[in-house]
């Protein structure tokens, strides 16, 4: 198969999409608050690209006479009205089994709101990649990692996250990799402590700084969720199917 990587959220393009089997990752920590908050028995994640529309769809669903939370973040901070944040030590079995999230997030929710496109649609991050790749491997489409970066630009805890997924795709197979994905697989290689390599990274020291080193470590760990988050192309609702 062909693998790819796509460095931020602006760099998605729809002809990019066709016929792939996208992996959306936000490592910090949007897609690690979904694969989260849908292994602790949220019912589905709904992702939004504004606070409006987030505010919106609550009150659609409650006219409809369906409950659901808000989650999310700006500027990695807690949205005035919303119900919990975007660290996913918030999102716990008691509080979340059963309920609807509506999220909204900066970059990851915008990612994958620009992804719709392609012919699958799975949710990343180190939490959770060993079971992407796993469902990947039943597949013979070729994939790309949309990396939703920052703002538009490249980070560094994104691209080792889709390094470490070409690394574990690339262990018994041979793959034809495009020079981005070469770059991520040997950055990876040469960096397996996640930690040490992003920690200069700008959206790392913005939540250091913000005191949430727990939510970054807990980001950082490899492979301990076995769920994979798919999102729903007509919908763009998240929830679980290998559960
Ligand atoms: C985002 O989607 O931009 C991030 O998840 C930001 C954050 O860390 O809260």
């Amino acid at each position: 198969m062909n693998i790819d990587v796509i460095i931020s959220a602006d760099h998605i393009k729809e002809e990019y999409l066709d016929d792939k089997i996208v992996v959306v990752i936000d490592m910090l920590r949007a897609t690690s608050v979904i694969t989260t908050a849908l292994a602790n028995g949220a019912k589905e994640v709904i992702p939004m690209l504004t606070v409006e529309e987030a505010f919106n769809k609550k009150k659609e669903l409650s006219e409809k006479g369906l409950d659901a939370l808000l989650g999310g973040e700006r500027r990695a901070i807690k949205i005035e009205g919303f119900d919990f944040t975007n660290s996913p030590l918030e999102y716990t079995r008691d509080q979340i089994e059963g309920k609807s999230i509506i999220l909204s997030t900066t970059n990851g929710t915008r990612a994958i709101n620009l992804s719709l496109k392609a012919s699958k649609i799975l949710i990343g991050a180190m939490i959770n990649a060993k079971s992407v790749i796993d469902m990947i491997n039943e597949n013979s489409s070729d994939i790309v990692f949309i990396n939703s970066g920052t703002n538009g630009q490249f980070s560094m805890d994104d691209f080792i996250c889709s390094g470490y997924m070409i690394n574990l795709l690339c262990e018994n197979n041979i793959h034809n990799l495009s020079d981005i994905a070469k770059t991520a697989k040997y950055i990876y290689e040469n960096n397996k402590n996640i930690v040490n390599f992003i920690k200069e990274a700008r959206h790392y020291n913005i939540l250091k700084d913000l005191n949430l080193q727990d939510d970054l470590e807990y980001c950082c760990k490899k492979d301990i969720l076995d769920i994979v988050p798919v999102v729903n192309k007509n919908t763009g609702v998240i929830s679980v199917i290998n559960k």
